[in-house]
């Protein structure tokens, strides 16, 4: 299946997560690129295959700024993402308790409204938790394919 990883970060954390979930995934014989999303386009979604988001949560419980523009202009203009497979993977810190895990929840929402079938939960990292961010995601999205495979098959 050919995936491509939208990065949303501040500090490099998610970058690191997509890099080691692409090593995963590609181990698994899938072709995956990794784009920041510094400058992309709503219409970065019409490449072909499945996307995961990878992003992690700043400020009031906003996405990264290399991430402000590309949602906003998801909010603006309205893909029909009708058919593409998607996932979350979020990052956040539960000491934000108002916000924890904002910036993945709210591509979750705008992936969901646009039409896009989101393939199993949204994982949520937790920094002040005891695990590795790129652990649990590489974990996370070994199952996420596993899901996802059968459903491009079907489309
Ligand atoms: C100034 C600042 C604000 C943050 N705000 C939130 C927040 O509102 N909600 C949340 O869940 N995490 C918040 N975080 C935690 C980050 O999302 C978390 O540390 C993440 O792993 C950073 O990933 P990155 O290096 O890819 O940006 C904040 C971190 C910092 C330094």
């Amino acid at each position: 299946m050919q995936i491509t990883i939208l990065v949303g970060t501040m500090t490099g954390t998610a970058e690191i997560v997509a890099g080691d979930v692409k090593k995963a995934l590609a181990a698994e014989g899938h072709a995956v690129d990794v784009l920041l999303m510094d400058n992309l386009k709503a219409d970065v979604f019409q490449r072909p295959g499945a996307f995961l988001i990878c992003t992690s949560t700043y400020g009031q419980g906003d996405v990264p700024d290399n991430a402000r523009d590309f949602h906003a202009d998801l909010v603006a203009a309205r893909p029909d993402l009708g058919g593409k497979l998607a996932g979350v993977i979020g990052l956040g810190d539960s000491t934000y308790a108002d916000t924890y895990n904002h910036g993945g929840m709210q591509f979750e929402q705008i992936l969901s409204e646009l039409g896009a079938t989101l393939v199993g939960e949204r994982l949520a990292h937790n920094a002040s938790g005891t695990t590795l961010p790129e652990e649990d995601a590489v974990v996370w999205a070994l199952e996420w394919v596993k899901l996802a495979s059968p459903l491009a098959q079907a489309a």
